[in-house]
């Protein structure tokens, strides 16, 4: 009788050790695996523009400007006049270099060429610059997203939360658009729309879930591109096309290439 009640806490002892080993290792692997990058607060703001302030602390009176004014007061404290006074962002997801740029030093196949004449045409007489990023997986819009606008490499964990986006929290060119006063309009992927709640002027998000839609994912995209480029209410247009990405997903690489030749 007395053995076994010391073989049952002796049981129970090691079961304990063994679970809390287990927790342990699980979270090891957990915090080793996922760091979670913390966003680094504060922005860039008009004080960057002026010498060192002796005391440490800015003047941030401009945030409190209305939109037109702030956009002068940058562009007297920054002493460059811009070359162009609107840009249009246009992504392309899931497009291959190869399919513009070629590969292995070798110009891009004869159907690729045809299917993008105008920006070959460009590139070919030097209006276009083509270079080559290389993104280390995970390729997921997001993080992609992410490193784009602020220039940092994306933490693992971004993919898990590719699903969960909520908005960005560290210094990035979107923000910096927005808190210098310029307009800003998106089409496409609404993952845009959850980085930057309340950024643009108008929007229509096309959610990335429709994987199996290849064709109304573009369209809904092009559809505002008449109507845009006639007004001038704007200064940064996004438009991000998914449809490319979506046959990608659906029949992998060489799918490209039957579409292609089927269209
Ligand atoms: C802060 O900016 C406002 C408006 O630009 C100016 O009137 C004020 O003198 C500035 N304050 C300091 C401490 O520079
Ligand atoms: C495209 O727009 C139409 C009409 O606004 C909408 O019903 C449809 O769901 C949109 N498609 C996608 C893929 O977002």
């Amino acid at each position: 009788m007395s053995s076994s009640s010391i073989t049952c806490s002796r049981f129970a002892i090691i079961a304990a050790a063994a679970v809390l080993l287990q927790s342990l290792g699980l979270s090891l692997f957990i915090f080793g695996f996922f760091p979670t990058k913390p966003a680094l607060s504060g922005v860039r703001g008009p004080e960057s523009f002026r010498a060192p302030w002796p005391n440490g602390v800015g003047n941030d009176s401009a945030a409190a400007l209305p939109p037109e004014e702030l956009k002068q007061l940058y562009q007297e404290l920054s002493e460059i006049s811009p070359p162009f006074d609107r840009l249009i962002l246009m992504v392309v997801d899931g497009l291959p270099a190869e399919f513009v740029l070629g590969r292995d030093n070798k110009p891009p196949r004869e159907a690729f060429v045809e299917a993008m004449p105008y920006t070959q045409s460009l590139l070919a007489d030097g209006f276009a610059v083509g270079y080559r990023a290389k993104a280390a997986p995970p390729t997921v819009t997001m993080p992609c997203l992410k490193a784009m606008v602020s220039g940092a490499i994306g933490g693992f964990l971004d993919v898990a939360l590719n699903f969960n986006t909520q908005a960005l929290q560290d210094d990035n060119i979107i923000g910096q658009f927005f808190w210098t006063g310029r307009k800003m309009v998106m089409h496409g992927d609404d993952t845009w729309l959850k980085l930057f709640p309340g950024s643009f002027i108008r929007h229509d998000g096309v959610s990335s879930f429709f994987v199996k839609d290849t064709v109304q994912v573009d369209q809904n995209v092009s559809r505002h591109l008449d109507e845009e480029l006639c007004r001038d209410d704007w200064d940064l247009l996004i438009l991000h096309y998914l449809g490319l990405d979506h046959v990608g997903h659906l029949g992998g690489r060489n799918r490209y290439t039957l579409l292609h030749c089927n269209t």
